[in-house]
């Protein structure tokens, strides 16, 4: 019998105590063993709560959960990058407990750490559910494509953007409206900036390229921006252009370093990314000897979270000790970070609606070598200014954003320019 103990009760942690009751027979015949929750730990012990945690044991001080006798490894889904969830899993590893965790923050900060810790005390760690949620991701680099290099990984990360992009498409609801539904149906963070401003698409991206690639988890080499700046009119125009916005996060291993990126992106129709709807996260590995594979499913919500910390649960029972990032620590390489790469552009600007606007734009374009593709006006106006976007043939990031910084003190553009990669 496996006894465990779970730090956290919320969304992820509710979930994890349910699946556990509900699959009971099938979890045990596959782990081998029976798994136990024995002692739970969260902030509030009268809250009302989606499990029942009745008989068991309740801790008031999480971090105390890896000292109890008789527990066996300790879940730990409190979240934050430090604090008493850093306590709990650095208290955990040291005492010779597995770890399993949920928290993205945690791994992307401190992963490196944690590992050398873990492989000190000769014991797991896993964060299967810390990346895509019920996606079977980590777990698909590190053992099923093991033989494999692999070259990039696109992928959307974030199920309350992909939401919030997916509602104000279909159904025209306003930015707040859809982030609220997202934080209704469970998938939002506590802090919903973390979601919005790219923040958790960014760790799960750096964790996904350790693996990946096996650098050290930092995100602070990811370039992260969110998608505050996407506007209605912005995906009614990527509808005009055969796309859909998507926040997409890249890793890609170039000639001179690793690039690593998380923004908002055109992906055309014809690209699989682009059919991923609602809260559902996909992610794409170009590997050596298996071409393409695309994973897709629920990258948040109580029950496909709960799932992947399960599943890290049955592997620790059957005696998996796979290192945590794919290799031991020591061979992991610091990030060499590489430049963005070549793309074709969408620019949306608020211009003027005068003779010689037009002009000047492709003047500034020309001048940095980038070639116009497609060009959409939406309506005519003397007095007022109205929305025209430009497609830009494949170009170089820096030009793209010099031409851009010049076009945007153009006095006829009244407003700042929205640019954004289309990623084919
Ligand atoms: N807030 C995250 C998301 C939850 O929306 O994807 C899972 O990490």
């Amino acid at each position: 019998m496996l006894n465990i103990a779970i730090a956290g009760l919320g969304t992820v942690g509710a979930g994890v105590v349910r699946l556990l009751r509900q699959n009971a027979d099938l979890i045990a015949a596959r782990a081998g063993q029976q798994i136990m929750v024995r002692a739970v730990c969260a902030r509030d012990k009268n809250k009302q709560r989606d499990c029942d945690v009745s008989g068991i044991k309740w801790v008031d001080d999480a971090p105390q959960l890896a000292g109890l006798p008789g527990i066996d490894a300790v879940v730990e889904l409190i979240g934050g990058a430090d604090g008493i969830a850093r306590d709990l899993a650095v208290t955990a590893l040291g005492n010779g407990k597995p770890l399993i965790t949920a928290n993205k923050a945690l791994i992307a900060a401190q992963g490196v750490a944690l590992a050398k810790l873990a492989e000190q005390n000769n014991v797991p760690l896993f964060f299967e559910a810390a990346v895509a949620g019920g996606i079977p991701v980590l777990k698909a680099l590190r053992e099923g494509l093991a033989a494999n290099s692999i070259s990039a990984v696109r992928g959307i990360l974030n199920g309350t953007c992909n939401f919030i992009l997916t509602r104000m498409r279909e159904d025209r609801v306003d930015f707040a409206t859809a982030l609220h539904e997202a934080q209704q149906n469970g998938y939002a963070e506590a802090d919903p900036a973390a979601d919005i401003d790219g923040f958790d698409a960014a760790n799960k991206l750096a964790i996904l390229a350790a693996l990946a690639f096996g650098v050290e988890p930092d995100f602070a080499f990811v370039r992260t921006e969110g998608i505050r700046r996407i506007t209605p009119l912005d995906l009614a125009f990527a509808d005009e252009l055969g796309c859909r916005v998507k926040l997409l996060g890249i890793a890609r291993m170039g000639d001179t370093g690793l690039e690593q990126s998380v923004g908002p992106a055109l992906v055309p129709m014809t690209s699989p990314l682009s059919q991923v709807e609602g809260a559902l996260n996909a992610v794409q590995l170009q590997t050596s000897h298996t071409g393409h594979i695309m994973l897709q499913g629920p990258g948040a919500g109580s029950d496909a979270t709960a799932s992947a910390v399960v599943a890290d649960l049955i592997d620790l029972a059957r005696g998996n000790r796979a290192p945590a990032f794919g290799v031991p620590v020591a061979q992991l390489t610091k990030v060499n970070p590489g430049p963005a790469h070549k793309s074709r552009y969408y620019v949306r600007l608020q211009v003027m609606d005068k003779p010689g606007v037009g002009a000047d734009i492709m003047t500034i374009l020309r001048d940095e070598g980038l070639s116009m593709e497609t060009i959409l006006q939406r309506a005519q106006s003397a007095t007022e200014s109205v929305p025209v976007v430009l497609t830009v043939y494949e170009a170089d990031a820096e030009a793209m954003r010099r031409a851009l910084d010049k076009i945007a003190r153009l006095a006829t553009v009244v407003e700042k320019p929205c640019l954004l990669r289309i990623e084919d």
